[in-house]
Order: C-alpha cells, then sequence, then structure tokens
C-alpha cells in the first residue's frame, strides 16, 4: 500500500503484490457500412493516443468487415472506453468475448492500440501465450484462442 518512503503507491501499479490490478476486455463487432480500412487507420491513430494518455494497451484486428479487439487497462478507465465503445457507430452487433478484472502483468504491454490483419490474429495469440508466463494471462489467452478458433470471426465478417 505504501512505498518505502511511504507515499501510497499509485493505482493500478501494485508490481509488489502479482502484477497491476488490469481489466481485460475482449469482443467482436461488425464495420458499419463506410466504415474502410483508411477509416480504421484514422481511427487507430487516433485511438493510440488516446490509449496513452488512459494507460491503455492491446491489439485491434480488422478484416472481413469484423473487428476484434484486446483491451487491457487500468479498471476505471477500461469502463468508460467500453460505454464509449458501445455508442461508436462505426461498429455494431458488438459480441462481448471475455471481461475480467485481475492482478496480473500486461499481455501486450508496449501495445497502444495495434492493428493487425485477422490472417495474423491467430499467430499474434500463439506468440502471446508463448511468450506469457503469468497463470491468469495463460488462462485468458487459452480461453480467447478457444473462442478465435471457434470462428467467431469468420462467421460474424459473413452476411
Ligand atoms: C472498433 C473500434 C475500436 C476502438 N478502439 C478505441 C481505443 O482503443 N481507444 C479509444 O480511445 N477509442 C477507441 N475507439 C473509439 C471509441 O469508440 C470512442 O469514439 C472514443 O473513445 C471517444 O469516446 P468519447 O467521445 O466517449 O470520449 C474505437 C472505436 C471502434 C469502432
Amino acid at each position: 500500500m505504501f512505498d518505502e518512503y511511504g507515499f501510497p503507491r499509485a493505482a493500478g501499479f501494485d508490481s509488489d503484490f502479482g502484477g497491476p490490478t488490469l481489466e481485460t476486455f475482449v469482443y467482436c463487432s461488425r464495420a458499419a457500412e463506410g466504415v474502410d480500412d483508411a477509416e480504421v487507420d484514422r481511427m487507430v491513430a487516433w485511438s493510440q493516443r488516446r490509449n496513452v494518455a488512459r494507460d491503455i494497451t492491446g491489439v485491434l484486428v480488422f478484416g472481413s468487415g469484423v473487428f476484434f479487439q484486446w483491451i487491457e487497462g487500468p479498471p476505471a478507465q477500461v469502463k468508460d472506453l467500453i460505454a464509449s465503445l458501445h455508442s461508436d457507430p462505426r461498429h455494431y452487433d458488438i459480441v462481448s468475448l471475455d471481461r475480467s478484472v485481475e492482478q496480473r502483468e500486461r499481455i501486450y504491454p508496449n501495445w497502444q492500440m495495434e492493428l493487425v490483419g485477422a490472417d495474423d490474429i491467430l499467430a499474434v495469440l500463439q506468440d502471446a501465450l508463448e511468450a506469457a508466463e503469468d497463470e491468469n494471462n495463460i488462462a485468458a489467452l487459452r480461453r480467447i484462442l478457444a473462442h478465435v478458433s471457434s470462428g467467431p470471426l469468420d462467421t460474424l465478417g459473413r452476411s
């Protein structure tokens, strides 16, 4: 609770006690009509600046008119972002795949919101699983790999 100088630790950086408290939100959604690669690039550039300020990291996959996003960060910030995402007209049919609050290290510590092609998502998740040491991360990655392998990206992409 207090560091060696007696100051309260910053919330979310309690790394001596199993890592910071992180909320993870993983979902799929369908892109609204007119949302093309150029619009997604603009949105990602904007989101990356915003995520730095909110201490949010993650991955956004876009392909076949479908978004898949992995978001991790301080619970209050992630909660705000989820509310914004639900009222964003650039996508719809938001399907929540995983939402949890855990004390753990980030899976994507250096990605303020990396845009990945749909063909690469399995490889990205497999790499993350191979690199993961934290038990909670391993469990979360196995869950999401199971979701992705069972086809939500493909099935949501086809109308
Ligand atoms: C697929 C998708 C992913 C998004 N990802 C992020 C993100 O990682 N960070 C972010 O700040 N906004 C993201 N946005 C934009 C938010 O939905 C919202 O427009 C933005 O946070 C501003 O919200 P506010 O007007 O409530 O402040 C995303 C939007 C879409 C459609």
